[in-house]
């Protein structure tokens, strides 16, 4: 079939000024979804693979373990559309359970990848149309027209990356997307689980120190796009549980007293300061079922591993 590319990119100025904006902040902080460059995807990527990080290993077992039930709720024809493609290992696992998927709507900020990978997705399926959509999806968005007779859409947002939003902006996400969903239409995501604070520490806090890298790639990042002189030896990653919030927050801590210089500005940091720059928050599963309700979602299916790690929803769009 066909291969589509749209280029939606939120333009430099707008990383060079929500950067900006942050820094100047108190407490400082930057935006998580900034973090997914070439090089910050592949940390991410090498995080999925980590001992400590249960997240991508457990949900994958579960997308194994109920893909038949996953096959018969989202039926046949669907356009599957995919919140943050990064790395296409699950959705080659889910169009491979699905029953004749039509097209797939992968709708990511980090550019290079999304359509590197929408390529080599068109190679393996060449039957499928692909409609590769560069945008921040945290934002309302107007889906481009799809040239296909599909029976429903299905919005997949695996990775528990809605963890990343505090409850009060992922109702609002879960609400844009049931806007541009119909009665019928499908919601397949995935959730972490609350748990024991040790697996939740160590997930964010490895040995091999991947984590801490992927963090500090924000500055390494902001440096060469924005012309800025972080030194990355006076900084430290930083992440633990907040029990009270229900999230692992991580931080990038300052070393020491300093002025940074970005292009032509000038942010100063103190020795000790954090600079916020992800939380990952964690749901009871009622929370979650919860919170899509408001959204105008039903709970119709959830599945989980056996020692309760991580869950998977499917959820219907009531109108
Ligand atoms: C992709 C948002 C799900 O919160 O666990 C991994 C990102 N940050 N390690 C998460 C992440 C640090 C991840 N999500």
């Amino acid at each position: 079939m066909g291969l589509i590319l749209h280029d939606f990119h939120p333009k430099l100025e707008n990383f060079r000024d929500e950067v900006i904006f942050g820094l100047n902040k108190t407490p400082k902080q930057l935006p998580c979804k900034f973090f997914y460059d070439s090089r910050g995807s592949e940390l991410f990527s090498q995080i999925c693979e980590l001992e400590e990080y249960y997240p991508t290993r457990t949900e994958l077992s579960i997308f194994e373990k109920y893909k038949e039930e996953i096959r018969e709720l989202v039926g046949r024809n669907a356009l599957v559309i995919e919140y943050g493609s990064g790395g296409s290992q699950k959705i080659r696992l889910l169009l491979n359970m699905l029953d004749k998927p039509l097209a797939y709507m992968p709708i990511d900020i980090s550019k290079d990848y999304l359509f590197a990978d929408a390529k080599e997705l068109s190679k393996d399926y060449p039957d499928l149309e692909i409609i590769a959509v560069c945008a921040d999806y945290t934002k309302a968005l107007k889906l481009p027209e799809v040239d296909v007779n599909f029976a429903k859409k299905v919005v997949f947002f695996p990775g528990s990356t809605i963890g990343n939003l505090d409850h009060k902006d992922a109702e609002k996400l879960l609400i844009n997307t049931s806007n541009m969903l119909n009665q019928g239409d499908g919601l397949l995501i995935g959730v972490d689980l609350k748990k024991d604070i040790k697996i939740l520490n160590a997930a964010y806090n490895d040995k091999k120190g991947i984590t801490a890298e992927f963090n500090l790639n924000l500055l390494v990042r902001i440096n060469s796009n924005l012309n800025a002189n972080f030194d990355l030896s006076n900084f430290s990653h930083k992440a633990f549980y907040n029990e009270k919030d229900g999230c692992i927050e991580m931080h990038i801590l300052s070393l020491k007293n300093q002025v940074v210089n970005i292009d032509n500005i000038e942010i100063k940091i103190e020795e000790k300061e954090n600079i916020h720059t992800e939380n990952s928050y964690k749901y009871e599963i009622k929370e979650f079922q919860d919170l899509a309700k408001k959204a105008n979602f039903v709970p119709t299916k959830v599945w989980t591993d056996p020692s309760k790690l991580f869950s998977v929803h499917y959820l219907l769009v009531k109108k």
